[in-house]
This record gives structure tokens, C-alpha cells and sequence, in this order.
């Protein structure tokens, strides 16, 4: 009766299993029992032909008062202690030695793994049958859930901490893996996959470096679609034609026009080569000047071919897929940086670069250099000083406070920063005296 778990394909399954369906059974038996019951009395003596029956004042019955104390009690100890032997089960981790052990980063809204020798993989884990495999968790923002139901483990995924989830697969499948913490918007959307094998296909795999090797199996415009992304370019350039700090890239090459200095232009490879190494050459459609940093350092010439190859895609005869997930941040050992590194490699990944200088230039918006403590003009004639309470509501709900000469033109990063980021990134606000 009430047989609806999923299949089972850890060793810890089947026990839970039973357990879990024991005490259903249970359930329903002393349900049906006592309600039967409870049913039965409640016909059998209702009141009749108006009248009061005087009921006959049973005291008390030891032997009856005896079962249904003792019966439940064995019950429920036998039931307790099989509980505990299987939570020890589930959460026995072994320290090492014959267990595969896989890293797992929960980020909204995906989940990454990294293997020991270095492979990593968004989205789905492989692993061999038979073989206790100990996924390692954290997170990199905020509280998620790694819950793979066939395996029966669910553990949450802690920014600044690790859990872990282990379990034996038992037989060879592509297992569903949820993420079950209500984490944001695409909460729904954090899914990934455990994918068990054969000892031998996992070593193939696990040996299998090919992921290096998809940059060369992707095409022109799917590499420069991962430069856009990595490099930021996002922030900035819509791909669906809408005006953000700078031109959309949707249709965008073989665009005519004219400068805003007058003469014409066409976008061809060397306009696109010229926009990113020098950013300030040509401005058109009166977008300000000065905003955009000089990538000469940073967009290497095969990666300009990919990206001129991207937006030479744009042209409008495809729907724009939604982005894939970032390329892979470089590996960093945050830990061991101090919160002002942390705050300095925050303020280049989340792309604060790219509005805020650091060196009191005027950007999009104000300069970090020396902001600290300042008191700010807004535009509404209010004034503030800003601490750490002021970044964290600019960062957050940045139309809240606009700062005078400025508009109200960033996104607010509502979700996208942990409260620990947030206090990095105050820190290297700081130390810009
Ligand atoms: Cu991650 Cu919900």
C-alpha cells in the first residue's frame, strides 16, 4: 500500500525504504483502527428516541490499558531504532581511501563538480557503480539543497561551509538531482544529473580531457558567445536590441550610420576590432563616451575573431537563446585572500569595473577612490554618508540614492551577492583612500 517511492538505486535505499513504508503501514492500520472505531461507536451509540441512556461506567480495564501502552512503545522503539541505524547509514562519510570523492559548488542557479584530477563538469556527475562516492558541498551564494531521491540523501549546500552527501550507487542510470532549498527565482531551474556507470566507462571518462578540447569543438560564434559572457560584455551590450550603457549586438554588423562626429560609418571586422581595443575612437548614437574600458589586455586576437564571429550571428534570423552559464571563474583560493582581494576580485567579476573607476575618474557612475566616509549629494537634494550600510543599499537597491551628476542606470544586484561579498566589497571600497 502507498508504494510511491522513486527507484532505487543506492544500497541505503531499500532500507529506507522499508522503514519508510513500514511506518506508512502502520499509520494507515491504527488509522483505519481507531477511526473505524471511532465511527462505529459513534452510530452504534447515538442517542435514540430522545432520550438520555445512562451509560453503564466502565473504571477501567488493566489488561486493555496494558496492550495499548506496551504495543505502541515496542512499536515505536523498534521503529526509532531502525531510524537511527539508517541515519547513520545515510551519513556515514567515509574519510577517504576507496571512495570517489566529487566537489560540488551550488551557485544560482546551477550546480558544478570537480574531480580530483582537475575535471570539472556544470550540470551532471559521473560516477562509477558500486563505488561509495562522497560529493563534497558548498556554495557559492546562498543556502541550496543537493537532493538526488533514487540515492534517498539530501543535504544542504552552505556558503563558508562543507556537508556532505554520500551514498553506493548500485546500478547504472542518469539519476535526477534537485536542488531543494528555495534559493530565487530559478530555484525551479537548479537541476542536475548523477550519472552512473561501469567502473570502466568512468575511467575513460574521468581520463577523458576533452572538456578542454569543447572549446575546439565549438563553433566561431558559440566560442565568441563565451568571451561575451566572460569578458563582460553583457553588462553592457544587450543581445536582443535593447539600449543599455552601450548598442545592442543584435544586428549589429553591417550597421550604417554616423559618428557622432559626423562622418559615416559601416560595422565591418575592423570597426568591431577598433570598438573593443580602443573603445573611445568612434561613439555613436550618443552613448557616452569614457565608459567603456580598453579590453587590449584582455580580449586576445582569437577571441576577437570569436567574438566579431558572435555578433556577425546576430542577425536577427535566430531567436537569441538565453545565455548558457558563465564560463568557469578562474580558480581562486578565496580563502586564503584577505576581504579586501576578495572585494577587488568582486568588484572585476561582477563587473562594478566597468562603471566605477577606482582612481577618481568619472565613470557611469561615481569613482569608489576616496568615497568612503565622503558625504554624497543625491539627485533629490538629500545627502548621506557613505558607510558601510550606504554600499550595501546602493549594491542592492541602487535607484534608492542616485548620486548627483549621475543616472540612475545600474542593475540592482538584488540576489546576486552574499552578504559576505557585499562586506568585501566595502572593505576594498575602504582601503580606496
Ligand atoms: Cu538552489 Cu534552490
Amino acid at each position: 500500500m502507498f508504494r510511491m517511492m522513486p527507484e532505487q538505486a543506492s544500497e541505503v535505499a531499500p532500507k529506507i525504504d522499508w522503514l519508510i513504508y513500514l511506518i506508512t503501514d502502520i499509520s494507515v492500520f491504527f488509522t483505519v483502527l481507531i477511526c473505524g472505531a471511532m465511527i462505529y461507536f459513534a452510530i452504534r451509540y447515538r442517542q435514540r428516541d430522545g432520550k438520555h441512556h445512562e451509560t453503564p461506567q466502565i473504571k477501567g480495564d488493566h489488561l486493555l490499558e496494558m496492550v495499548w501502552t506496551i504495543v505502541p512503545t515496542i512499536i515505536c522503539i523498534y521503529v526509532a531504532y531502525y531510524g537511527v541505524k539508517y541515519f547513520y547509514d545515510i551519513r556515514h562519510v567515509p574519510l577517504d581511501g576507496d571512495v570517489v570523492t566529487v566537489n560540488v559548488q551550488g551557485q544560482k542557479w546551477k550546480w558544478d563538480f570537480e574531480y580530483d584530477n582537475g575535471k570539472k563538469t556544470t550540470g551532471e556527475a559521473v560516477i562509477p557503480v558500486g563505488q561509495h562516492v562522497k560529493f563534497v558541498l558548498t556554495s557559492r551564494d546562498v543556502l541550496h539543497s543537493f537532493f538526488v531521491p533514487a540515492m534517498r540523501v539530501k543535504t544542504d549546500a552552505i556558503p563558508g561551509r562543507y556537508t556532505y552527501a554520500a551514498f553506493k550507487p548500485v546500478k547504472t542510470g542518469t539519476y535526477q538531482v534537485f536542488c531543494t532549498e528555495y534559493c530565487g527565482k530559478d530555484h525551479s531551474m537548479m537541476l542536475a544529473k548523477v550519472r552512473v556507470v561501469s567502473e570502466a566507462e568512468y575511467k575513460t571518462w574521468l581520463d577523458d580531457k576533452s572538456e578542454e578540447l569543447a572549446l575546439l569543438k565549438m563553433t566561431p560564434p558559440e566560442r565568441g558567445r563565451a568571451a561575451y559572457n566572460k569578458h563582460g560584455c553583457n553588462a553592457c551590450h544587450s543581445l536582443d536590441g535593447s539600449r543599455l550603457v552601450g548598442p545592442s549586438f543584435l544586428k549589429a554588423y553591417g550597421r550604417e550610420g554616423t559618428y557622432d562626429s559626423g562622418k559615416k560609418y559601416a560595422v565591418d571586422h575592423e570597426y568591431i576590432r577598433q570598438s573593443i581595443y580602443e573603445p573611445n575612437a568612434h561613439i555613436v548614437d550618443s552613448y557616452p563616451p569614457n565608459l567603456m574600458p580598453n579590453y587590449t589586455d584582455q580580449v586576445s586576437a582569437q577571441e576577437l575573431d570569436d567574438l566579431i564571429a558572435f555578433i556577425r550571428s546576430l542577425d536577427g534570423s535566430a531567436p537569441v537563446a538565453a545565455q548558457p552559464a558563465a564560463a568557469a571563474q578562474p580558480a581562486v583560493d578565496l580563502a586564503a585572500l584577505s576581504p579586501i582581494e576578495r572585494g577587488k576580485l568582486l568588484y572585476q567579476q561582477k563587473i562594478c569595473v566597468t562603471c566605477h573607476s577606482i582612481d577618481g575618474s568619472k565613470l557611469v557612475g561615481p569613482s569608489f577612490k576616496g568615497i568612503y566616509g565622503a558625504t554624497q549629494k543625491h539627485v533629490d537634494g538629500s545627502s548621506a554618508t557613505v558607510d558601510e550600510g550606504y554600499i550595501r543599499e546602493s549594491i542592492l537597491q541602487p535607484g534608492l540614492k542616485v548620486a548627483e551628476g549621475y543616472q540612475n542606470m545600474m542593475p540592482p544586484y538584488e540576489g546576486q551577492l552574499s552578504e559576505e561579498q557585499i562586506k568585501d566589497i566595502s572593505e576594498f571600497i575602504k582601503s580606496l583612500k
